[in-house]
């Protein structure tokens, strides 16, 4: 090698490092020079508490975390620095002109206000006629990963359904497909009926159980919803000034089912929605009007005898439990399995049907008001509210989170007022 040679291939290195070494020095004292990295931390703390002080429903980590939400402060300057210092920064939802979201993906500010694309949807509509797609548009408007398909019931082309296929219940029904197929073949329909599922707009109420029903004389205003959801074993006959008469459907798991036939009400469809494998055995027996073989695995006494037609029978789409528990509410994955506090309420199971299979949707007989211990847990029980026990299997106050979510962005109206 010749020595010009020699010379050049120790410089070409040294240049290159010197180069590398001298940017990023300039780079790093560009980023964190002016602004210690300690300052940091009080900005990111600020945004939490304006977004909690504002009284939104936001899960305990939901605004900023993270480096690169930090980096991104730092990166944008000095002055947006000072007014989040001095808080002059009013929406948290929306630092540096970006939505921010909080863990589950719900919008952090939520506010009723109808978007300008609805407002001129819905302008030419009369007072109070129903709005079409109303609930579903509010929703996508809070929680963008929002997608409206998604069928009330089970029917005979259930194996397409992906998102539920590779689930054991209740969040699918894998290993269940057999007993399944046979069950939908006995009841061989799969709708609401013909009336219902020609409405070119539906208004549905899911009926809790809650107390707070009681004495607020909500019967007529929920019998004018064309689609009335009741729970389990909630009764009508007795309760009809405060509940209402009509029930569309009523949906069931076996422990919660209607013990005495009697009071099954005519003309109402019985929705199965089942959480172990054993209810789907305990629904074929019921649909082929079968003697109950023990009742083993139940966590309770369980109806023998379903006095229902096998087309009055639905299976409801476990897609909604799961979509509640993981999605919505953000209960523990569990790898898929049913575990401790991931199983949403049958009441909330119920809301994420009727934001995908309604128009609009509402409310009543939900939340439980805890500085009232003395007040009834439901309305046609005396237990009281101090009865309720910590749940195994239940997240009351995540599930609570979500719902007061919705409520807050008039995705549902609650006509109780207890979420
Ligand atoms: C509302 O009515 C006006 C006047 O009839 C019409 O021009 C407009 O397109 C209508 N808007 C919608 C969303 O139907
Ligand atoms: C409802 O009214 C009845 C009769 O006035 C009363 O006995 C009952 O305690 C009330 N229930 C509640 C929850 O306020
Ligand atoms: C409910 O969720 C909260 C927050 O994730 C957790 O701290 C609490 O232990 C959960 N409760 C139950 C009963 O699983």
């Amino acid at each position: 090698m010749k020595p010009a040679h020699k010379l050049l291939f120790v410089l070409c290195p040294m240049l290159v490092f010197g180069f590398i070494y001298y940017s990023s020095g300039k780079l790093h004292s560009y980023v964190w020079g002016q602004k210690p990295h300690k300052d940091v931390e009080p900005t990111v703390k600020v945004i939490k508490v304006t977004s909690h002080t504002s009284k939104s429903t936001v899960s305990q980590e939901p605004v900023v975390d993270g480096a690169v939400s930090a980096g991104r402060i730092v990166g944008s300057g000095t002055a947006s620095l000072q007014r989040v210092h001095s808080g002059q920064h009013a929406n948290p939802s929306s630092y540096f002109g970006r939505p921010v979201f909080d863990k589950q993906g719900f919008l952090v500010h939520l506010d009723a206000k109808l978007p300008p694309e609805l407002l001129y949807k819905y302008g030419n509509l009369s007072e109070g006629a129903c709005k079409p797609g109303y609930a579903a548009a509010k929703m996508t408007a809070i929680y963008p990963k929002f997608s409206k398909p998604a069928t009330m019931f089970l029917d005979r082309n259930f194996k397409r359904l992906a998102k539920v296929i590779n689930y054991l219940p209740p969040f699918g029904f894998r290993t269940q497909e057999r007993i399944i197929d046979f069950i939908l073949t006995a009841t061989k329909n799969y709708g609401l009926g013909p009336d219902l599922d020609r409405l070119s707009c539906k208004r549905c109420i899911i009926v809790g159980n809650g107390g707070v029903l009681s004495n607020k004389s909500l019967g007529s205003r929920i019998d004018e919803y064309d689609v009335v959801v009741r729970l389990n074993e909630a009764p009508v006959t007795g309760y009809t000034r405060d509940v209402g008469s009509k029930t569309t459907l009523r949906i069931t798991y076996p422990e919660g089912a209607i013990q005495k036939t009697e009071r099954y009400e005519k003309d109402s469809l019985f929705v199965f929605s089942a959480f172990k494998p054993l209810d789907f055995k305990w629904l074929r027996q019921m649909v082929l009007k079968e003697k109950l073989q023990g009742t083993e695995g139940f966590w309770k006494s369980v109806a023998r005898n379903v006095p229902r037609d096998p087309s009055e029978i639905r299976i409801l789409n476990p897609y909604f439990i799961q979509e509640a528990a993981f999605q919505f509410i953000g209960l523990p994955q569990n790898n898929g399995l049913m575990g401790k506090g991931n199983i949403p309420t049958l009441g909330t199971v119920a809301i994420t049907m009727a934001l995908h299979n309604c128009d609009e949707v509402a409310v009543a007989g939900f939340g439980y008001d805890m500085n009232m211990p003395h007040a009834p847990l439901h309305y046609y029980e005396t237990v009281k509210m101090s009865a309720i026990k910590e749940s195994w299997t239940h997240n009351i106050s995540k599930e609570k989170e979500f719902l007061r979510k919705l409520v807050k962005s008039n995705v549902i109206t609650d006509l109780t007022n207890g979420i």
